[in-house]
């Protein structure tokens, strides 16, 4: 891909050091890391948890929170869909939101089995993930649906969580930013602003496997990623970009401290109390 030349202008202008890894055709992000702006830690619980356990993470939460004694991170956190009145209700005087892991592309009528978005914010809900790599690929969710869908959550006030990311084999052909990039221009629906949505990057392949990107990869890719927004929206420096894929309490705090990363995406660590609560205080803001 190619950075134009006005915004390697802008990049370099700016008094960000950034050494471009050795062997990447890479310049600098040209817009600053969102240093300033709070870290947002998303938990995705994905189709697991019970009401036992779902009441026991959330109040959990709650009363770390209350007895922290540090300015923690925004967090939000995703159950599904049978316990999002539940952990709501637990969460209602925290500063913690609720998000749905899905929502339909319509917005009401005879689609059984669907949930909408007016029905996840009328429950109280601030965040919806859409795309979602499970999403794309066991039910064949395309680019196009998950345009529809964000459409949908724009217009009753739901912030998407858009989440892209490339598989393995992409990733080996050297496709990453080519596979990402072209998630990114499609999942968005068109007239879209900076404030009304964040991005997650999830590589498919570290997923629940324990594996990452290296930290150069990770700033790589959300370089890149920021990049394509500044043709999107304005000012592309202010929506959130969070990587997710097997993030943990080991490797958060450095993860978390990469230019652009302005938040993780947990999944499998937000189902342990202690994991999660340890991410979210490894956020240095
Ligand atoms: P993981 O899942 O943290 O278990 O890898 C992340 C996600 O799928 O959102």
């Amino acid at each position: 891909y190619l950075y134009s030349p006005l915004l390697f202008a802008i990049g370099s202008a700016s008094t960000l050091l950034y050494s471009p890894p050795a062997t990447r055709h890479s310049l600098p992000p040209p817009f600053p890391p969102m240093s300033s702006r709070k870290k947002l830690i998303a938990g995705n619980w994905k189709m697991n948890g019970n009401r036992v356990e779902a009441t026991r993470i959330a109040a959990g939460l709650a009363r770390k929170l209350t007895d922290a004694d540090r300015p923690l991170p925004r967090i939000t956190l995703c159950p599904s869909f049978p316990y999002l009145g539940l952990v709501h209700d637990l969460l209602e005087n925290t500063a913690i939101k609720i998000g749905a892991q899905n929502c339909s592309e319509y917005l009401e009528g005879s689609y059984t089995g669907e949930a909408s978005a007016k029905q996840i914010k009328d429950i109280g809900c601030a965040h919806v993930i859409l795309g979602h790599s499970e999403r794309r690929s066991h039910f064949k969710e395309t680019n196009a649906n998950i345009k529809a869908k964000a459409a949908v959550a724009l217009k009753e006030k739901l912030i998407p969580i858009i989440c892209i990311g490339e598989t393995l084999a992409q990733k080996e052909a050297g496709q990453t930013i080519t596979a990402i990039l072209s998630q990114l221009r499609e999942s968005l629906p068109k007239d879209i602003r900076a404030e009304q949505f964040l991005i997650a990057y999830e590589p498919v392949w570290a997923i629940g496997s324990g594996s990452t990107p290296t930290c150069e990869e990770i700033e790589h890719v959300h370089g890149a990623i920021r990049q394509e927004l500044g043709k999107i929206v304005s000012p592309a420096g202010i929506t959130p970009i969070l990587y997710g894929g097997s993030v943990s309490p080991a490797n958060a705090k450095e993860i978390m401290k990469i230019q652009n990363v302005n938040g993780v995406l947990v999944g499998g660590a937000s189902l342990k109390l202690d994991e999660f609560w340890d991410i979210i205080q490894s956020s240095d803001e």
